[in-house]
């Protein structure tokens, strides 16, 4: 694998200004600075600020959540692709399960926010996944087509290297029930093969990482697969002692 690992954490809607001051004070810097992986942590909006300059000198990327498919205007409540350029912020995550379901964002919402996002030079982790009803009636593929094809639509071939696609199978998040390797392979090759035949990225070099109930004890069987090149991680993200895991277990197969 040439690939270097990508593992980023997914706070969601926890942590406390206390227990953020905790995480980086248990994180250990000297022992952050061995690492080869990639790391990465999308806080709640309030702490990007805070989360950003605890983690400025441990090479740790950070991130949004979400963004607005705007960069201003009368849009109440919502958090522009621009502020978070402005906060000098690495990443967003743009699609994600909980977006599509809770707040019905559509395919169409979404490629909205990705080429904003992308305009103004941030990376996207751009998310999809089947839900289990549709893995069990055989559109797993259908689905994460349409939302790559709609979701990916009209994406300028140079910022196609600022996307990292994120394979998280619904009914694996926050369940305990992580996807089988062969599940997760085959899921991964499927999108590798069909972002390079069908929207011309470079197969080699496109990071796709898998979420859902990662786990420092599962892992590595993960991310040892040839499709599956990071993590993004929620539960497990909020441990530093997790965490660490697994960056080091990314690390170790960073080459
Ligand atoms: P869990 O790791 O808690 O299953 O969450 C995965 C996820 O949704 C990351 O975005």
């Amino acid at each position: 694998m040439s690939r270097k690992i990508h593992i980023y954490g997914n706070w969601k809607m926890n942590q406390l200004t206390s227990d953020i001051y905790q995480f980086f004070e248990e994180l250990e810097d000297d022992k952050l600075a061995e690492l080869k992986c990639q790391a990465g942590i999308a806080p709640q909006f309030p702490h990007l600020s805070l989360v950003k300059e605890k983690a400025l000198t441990l090479g740790i990327k950070v991130g949004g959540q979400n963004c607005s498919h705007k960069n201003s205007g009368a849009f109440t409540g919502d958090t522009s692709p621009e502020t978070l350029k402005d906060l000098e912020l690495d990443f967003v995550l743009i699609g994600h399960s909980e977006r599509r379901t809770v707040f019905n964002e559509s395919n169409e919402l979404i490629n909205e926010k990705t080429l904003l996002a992308l305009s103004l030079g941030l990376e996207v982790v751009f998310c999809i996944g089947e839900t289990l009803e549709e893995r069990e009636s055989n559109k797993t593929f259908e689905v994460l087509k349409a939302q790559l094809d709609e979701g990916l639509k009209g994406l300028p071939k140079e910022k196609q290297s600022d996307i990292i696609i994120a394979y998280e199978p619904v009914w694996a998040i926050g369940t305990g029930v992580v996807a089988s390797p062969p599940q997760a392979q085959e899921a991964h090759a499927f999108i590798r093969e069909h972002l390079g035949s069908k929207h011309g990225f470079d197969e080699k070099s496109l990071i796709i990482q898998y979420g859902g109930s990662v786990k420092p004890g599962n892992a590595l069987g993960l991310l040892s697969l040839p499709d599956i090149d990071g993590a993004l991680v929620g539960g497990a993200s909020l441990k530093p002692s997790d965490f660490y895991e697994l960056l080091k277990v990314g690390s170790e197969l960073t080459p």
